[in-house]
């Protein structure tokens, strides 16, 4: 191994540089006019990892943006990491707030800054590099590695579970490493071994057939946004409850243990409230903030449309409103479930005078790692030798739908490995990567691969 963390240690530079021209690419899947940069930094990817030393690399076709596949098989008696990544970004704007422009990765105060250098392109290029370091000095890696590295995760990963479907054989593996998450703080070493699931919705409502003038019609019809804002309002109790019946009834509640390791975590609730830059902090009574974000669920509007929306004034009775809304979820919570009983709650309480649809957008399951299995202590130690401090486990409030689809098709536990730190602005302005911990990501990948070789 000291060859190969000296390889990573005289390279510290060029790795950063190889990874400013991938973040060059602005593969923002949300965006059909950057389709064709999608599939361009699709091409970027394998071939970086076909100059690597892949056997084979391969681009997969879906219904939208493709996925990257690679394959290192070194020796049929080693156990098969397949290491999961995603190359798609988030949109950038508001641009205006951005200190340099997205797609011109620079560095500033240690930090690489651009969108996806943390979300996720740097993280795969964590793992990338810790194959190069291997490749360049031992030869080869100690252990069978694949890669899939999918270009939809930021839109919801909608063509996943095909893609998984018709790869069965080729995702086949014995552990499963995803780095897409952040660390719980500053050089603190965080296996991340919860995840929550995702329903999105959005909820149309129509009346009239066109704008009305609200001075001959105001009063006579329902407004579909005075209609939509009662339903909303109605969706959560003073309590901070959502209430949408049968909500909770999956909900698993946290064990004493559990509760217990939450708060024993060096959390510093009022430096996370000046990250978020949020008066104070608000929700379901009861619970701490950390168990809030990692272990309950939510209900969330995330935009709201409908009527006048220009300068001045304009007196209408709009004819139609509409809502994005989203739930995190957590075990043992069924997107499909939830979906259905967000649609049998709306349509109960819609009030008179309106029409309501709400459509599936996107969802992800949630995930809880089997914390008890051999790997988890094999990634500790791996991720405690390259940052030199001991590991601890967190949770995450964010979703990977890949996490659980893996998990329950290969019944593989997954390892979250994440290199990001907590204000990272990942999915805002001025997303940057701790170039320290970047580096030390590629150690910790390095050693990862390694112990995962000696077992037994
Ligand atoms: N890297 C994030 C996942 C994440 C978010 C991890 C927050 C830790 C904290 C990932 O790229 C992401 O943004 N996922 C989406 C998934 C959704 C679109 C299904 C999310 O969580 O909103
Ligand atoms: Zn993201």
């Amino acid at each position: 191994m000291q060859d190969v963390i000296a390889f990573i240690d005289s390279n510290r530079k060029r790795f950063v540089d190889d990874l400013v021209e991938w973040v060059r690419i602005p593969s923002v899947s949300s965006d059909p006019s950057h389709a064709a940069d999608v599939k361009r930094n699709a091409a970027h990817l394998a071939a970086h990892l076909r100059a690597l030393g892949a056997g084979r690399v391969e681009v997969w076709p879906t219904a939208g943006h493709p996925a990257v596949f690679a394959e290192w098989l070194v020796d049929p008696t080693k156990p098969t990491l397949l290491v999961y990544g995603h190359h798609d970004v988030q949109p950038v704007d508001p641009l205006a707030e951005w200190v340099t422009p997205p797609f011109e990765p620079c560095i500033r105060a240690g930090r690489l800054w651009g969108r996806g250098v943390v979300d996720d392109k740097g993280q795969v290029y964590v793992h990338a590099k810790a194959i190069e370091a291997f490749g360049k000095t031992a030869g080869k890696l100690p252990i069978n590695l694949k890669m899939i590295v999918e270009g939809e995760e930021e839109v919801g990963s909608v063509n996943l579970d095909a893609l998984m479907r018709d790869h069965r054989k080729d995702l086949a593996a014995d552990f499963v490493c995803v780095s897409d998450t952040a660390m719980f703080g500053r050089g603190i070493p965080s296996l991340c071994v919860g995840l929550r699931g995702l329903a999105y919705v959005e909820v149309f409502v129509d009346g009239p057939a066109l704008d009305l003038h609200s001075g001959s019609f105001g009063g006579g019809v329902q407004n579909p946004i005075n209609a939509l804002a009662r339903m909303i309002a109605a969706l959560h109790g003073d309590d901070g409850r959502i209430t949408v019946p049968g909500f909770y009834d999956k909900v698993r509640a946290l064990t004493e243990v559990e509760r217990k390791e939450i708060a024993a975590l060096p959390f510093d609730e009022v430096e996370w409230l000046r990250m978020a830059g949020a008066p104070a902090v608000v929700g379901e009574k009861g619970y701490s903030t950390l168990e809030r974000i990692w272990a309950r669920p939510t209900l969330d509007i995330c935009g709201i449309t409908g009527g006048f929306q220009g300068e001045g004034a304009k007196t209408i009775i709009p004819a139609r409103a509409s809502a994005k809304l989203s739930c995190r979820l957590v075990p043992d919570q069924e997107p499909d479930e939830i979906v259905r009983l967000l649609q049998e709650y709306l349509a109960a309480i819609a009030p008179p005078g309106v029409r309501v649809r709400v459509e599936n957008l996107h969802g992800g399951r949630p995930y809880l790692a089997p914390t008890d299995h051999p790997v988890f202590e094999i990634a500790k130690r791996a991720f405690s030798k390259a940052f030199g401090k001991p590991t601890i486990f967190m949770r995450e409030g964010g979703s990977i739908p890949f996490v659980r689809t893996i998990a329950d098709a290969t019944g593989k536990p997954c390892l979250l490995m994440g290199f990001g730190q907590p204000d990272e602005n990942a999915h805002a302005p001025n997303e940057w990567l701790d170039l320290e911990n970047y580096h030390l990501g590629i150690k910790s990948a390095a050693y990862l691969y390694d112990e995962i070789g000696r077992m037994a």
